[in-house]
């Protein structure tokens, strides 16, 4: 890995399988996630991956949404997900091949794919920009490998939208501030179309969908995470971390618990 600042939860060294457990069951609970749904759908569309054609998803995590391009390219076509991640690399393997899907995962890294120059159709990239203190150089690796005319569409959150509530002041100040440094790029969402523009692709279309946690889809394994990442930092102490959770189930219980923060799309094409 050349990125100096790997996440340690997504850290591809970090081959704990109960990390790795972890990371699956928050990476499932968002794509349940409507907001998470509606934006990849916008995603898929402005794609247009076609049957045949070869695509890539860089940083394929769980490998869903690479499932999906292998189900548009169709038998003749290719769908790649790249994958550092030995964990999650091979949960993907495992739901593609429980799927009957022709999608295949490639150990690698964002910053220096490992195809040639102008080599695919489409490439998508999900909440991977954020984990990288070069995102640039890594959009600029996709724009290499798409031919001229190919499209590119990037996902990621703004970290600097998070909210949460119930919560006082100082603890929501420490929650923030451990979901600002989980991230190397936090305001990964805002700056998809400048890392674009600056890769020589032609912007398109932007997108955005607020991610929100209603009482009823709280994702309990990132309120978790945080809260655990909050304590092992000394940002909270123990008892703190636990009153917030009761604070939080009982406010989820009466419907008065509030989780979001804000998703943005990128859909790009390679000039001819
Ligand atoms: C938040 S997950 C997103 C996974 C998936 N794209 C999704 O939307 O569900 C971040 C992913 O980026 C991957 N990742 C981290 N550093 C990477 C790098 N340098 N190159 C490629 N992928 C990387 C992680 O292993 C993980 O699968």
């Amino acid at each position: 890995m050349t990125d100096p600042r790997p996440t340690s939860a997504f850290d591809p060294g970090n081959t704990d399988p109960a990390v790795t457990g972890r990371l699956v069951d928050v990476l499932d609970q968002l794509a349940a996630s409507p907001g998470v749904r509606r934006l990849r759908a916008w995603a898929h569309e402005r794609l247009a991956a076609a049957a045949g054609e070869r695509t890539l998803d860089v940083g394929s995590g769980t490998g869903s949404e690479t499932l999906v391009l292998a189900t548009a390219v169709g038998p003749d076509g290719t769908a790649l997900g790249l994958e550092p991640h030995p964990g999650l690399r091979a949960v993907a393997e495992q739901r593609a091949a429980e799927a009957g899907s022709r999608a295949r995962y490639l150990d690698g890294d964002a910053l220096a794919l490992p195809l040639p120059d102008a080599d695919l159709d489409a490439v998508r990239c999900e909440r991977v920009l954020q984990h990288l203190a070069d995102p640039a150089r890594a959009v600029a690796e996709m724009a290499r490998v798409l031919r001229p005319g190919g499209r590119a569409a990037l996902l990621d959150t703004d970290w600097s939208t998070f909210l949460i509530h119930p919560a006082s002041p100082a603890i929501r100040s420490a929650l923030a501030t451990v979901v600002q440094d989980a991230a190397a790029t936090p305001d990964a969402g805002r700056r998809l179309a400048e890392w674009s523009a600056d890769a020589g692709l032609a912007v398109d279309a932007t997108a955005s969908e607020v991610l929100l946690h209603d009482h009823r889809s709280v994702t309990w394994p990132l309120v978790q995470m945080i809260g655990g990442e909050a304590v092992t930092r000394g940002l909270i102490t123990e008892a703190q971390r636990d009153r917030l959770y009761e604070e939080l189930a009982a406010a989820a219980e009466r419907g008065a618990f509030h989780l979001s923060v804000t998703m943005f799309a990128v859909a790009a094409h390679r000039p001819r």
